[in-house]
């Protein structure tokens, strides 16, 4: 087993460590790198760089494994629910039953936003867009809870439990919230629910009519939000880690977070996948314009919900809340073209080159709008909706970055590529 990696430079050979973690993944340990050589390793988006050591999810790309503190992902999806899985992402381990009480008590109990922060709403138009102000309220937490948020580690880490109930909890809130907002609808107090069915609570009761929570409706959001729990170190994850490598606060991490996840390549996507479908419908089209279009290469003409940065394979998620959508439909006795439509884009896809040869699959986003959408959540809420399942995963990476004693600021290098120096000109002597 190799234990080292010999490196040439310069006619200077140096050794590096191997790193090998608990699934057998490798590393070359480059920290001494620059000080050893002078020389810096360049990788454009970090594909091939690890930012640190994580016991939280593992991921094999090239296999479709995703594990969650050693749990596959679609056991948990058969047999765990959204706030247990939440837990085991934080905590570590499957809680046992009076942990998964008191878990759900705290939720429940800081489920509410306080009048005064409601105000914040105000300042926003109803067309604002959600995860805009998602972000915005959600770092607001750090000014109305600032001894939650002292950007002391050692402080905020003897309050982690109830910063970190706090924000599951009131991000959901603040997401119901946001869809209200932009129905011009009154807010809705929390009442003493289960988490997905205060949210179902809070998005559709009317003030003289309580929502009836079906049960199948709470269980697919329940898959849906567990399904989206954390996901190693992705865009969103590793900016929460970034912004809390430099002493910020649990919720000032998680708002930075949000503004990741917020982008179409990254969270955004499941939105995109919607309109990709609906626009396919509207034309009545089978999709064949979309997938010329994408080959093109160009990011902008993407196959929205197809290929990941990881995956070379199926995303296992893809398959679960694929196979979901069928039950899900069928319970609450709806039908979607759209599903239809995406089942071919998807078998076309599968056949073609372009795609089979980049392995190319479905992801995460290809399908869960599909049920989003059967549970009546707006496609203008579906990235809010990746958030509030999100914020366990955001959470459990805060905690390792803040409890990490040997941890330092991340901080990378670059190539610099702009002019060599050169001499101040008065501007009456510039061109
Ligand atoms: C999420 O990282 C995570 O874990 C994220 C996530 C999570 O849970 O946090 O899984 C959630 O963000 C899922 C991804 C959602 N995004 C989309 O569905 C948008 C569409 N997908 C692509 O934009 C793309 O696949 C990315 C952004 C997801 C991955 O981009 P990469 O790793 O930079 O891929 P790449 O650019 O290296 O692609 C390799 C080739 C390129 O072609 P060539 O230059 O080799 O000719 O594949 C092509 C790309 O043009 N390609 C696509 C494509 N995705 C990649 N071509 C058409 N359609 C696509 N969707």
């Amino acid at each position: 087993m190799t234990t080292n990696a010999s490196i040439k430079i310069d006619d200077k050979e140096i050794s590096l460590p191997i790193m090998v973690g608990s699934e057998g993944e490798k590393a070359v340990d480059a920290r001494n790198l620059r000080k050893d050589t002078g020389y810096i390793f360049y990788d454009q988006g970090y594909g091939n760089t690890g930012s640190c050591e994580s016991s939280v999810t593992y991921l094999d790309g090239e296999n479709g494994v995703l594990r969650h503190r050693g749990y596959p992902i679609d056991q948990l999806a058969e047999h765990s629910d959204f706030i247990e899985t939440a837990y085991l992402v934080i905590y570590g381990e499957l809680p046992n039953e009076k942990k998964r009480k008191e878990f759900g008590a705290l939720l429940r109990t800081n489920a509410v936003i306080e009048t005064q922060m409601q105000r914040i709403f105000e300042g926003f138009p109803k067309d604002a867009p959600p995860m805009a102000m998602l972000s915005s309220i959600a770092n607001s937490l750090a000014a109305y809870y600032p001894e939650l948020a002292t950007n002391n580690f050692e402080k905020d880490l003897q309050n982690f439990d109830l910063a970190a109930a706090m924000a599951i909890s009131k991000i959901r809130t603040i997401g119901a919230m946001i869809y209200r907002h932009s129905k011009g609808l009154p807010f809705v107090h929390p009442k003493d629910l289960p988490f997905c069915d205060n949210f179902l609570h809070m998005m559709f009761s009317e003030p003289y009519q309580d929502y009836v929570v079906i049960p199948e409706v709470a269980k697919a959001l329940n898959l849906l939000l567990l399904m989206h729990a954390d996901h190693e170190q992705n865009c969103s994850t590793s900016t929460v880690r970034m912004v809390g490598s430099s002493g910020a606060n649990l919720f000032t991490s998680i708002s930075a977070g949000i503004n990741a996840l917020s982008g179409p390549l990254h969270g955004g996507a499941n939105a995109a996948v919607m309109h990709m479908l609906q626009s396919i419908h509207d034309e009545g089209d089978d999709g064949t314009r979309f997938i010329a279009a994408a080959k093109s290469g160009t990011k902008g003409n993407r196959l929205m919900g197809f290929g990941h940065a990881v995956y070379r394979n199926f995303d296992p998620r893809a398959k679960v809340i694929g196979a979901a959508c069928d039950v899900v439909l069928k319970k609450l006795g709806k039908s979607d073209p759209l599903l239809d439509i995406a089942k071919n884009l998807e078998q076309a896809a599968l056949k073609d080159d372009y795609f089979v040869s980049r392995k190319l699959y479905p992801n995460v986003d290809f399908y869960s709008g599909i049920i989003f959408r059967a549970l009546g959540i707006p496609t203008s809420m579906f990235t809010v909706m990746f958030a509030i399942g999100r914020a366990p995963g955001w959470i459990a990476n805060w905690r390792e970055v803040a409890s990490n004693a040997k941890g330092r600021i991340y901080r990378p290098r670059q190539i610099y590529v702009g002019p060599t120096q050169r001499d101040y000109v008065p501007i009456s002597k510039r061109a």
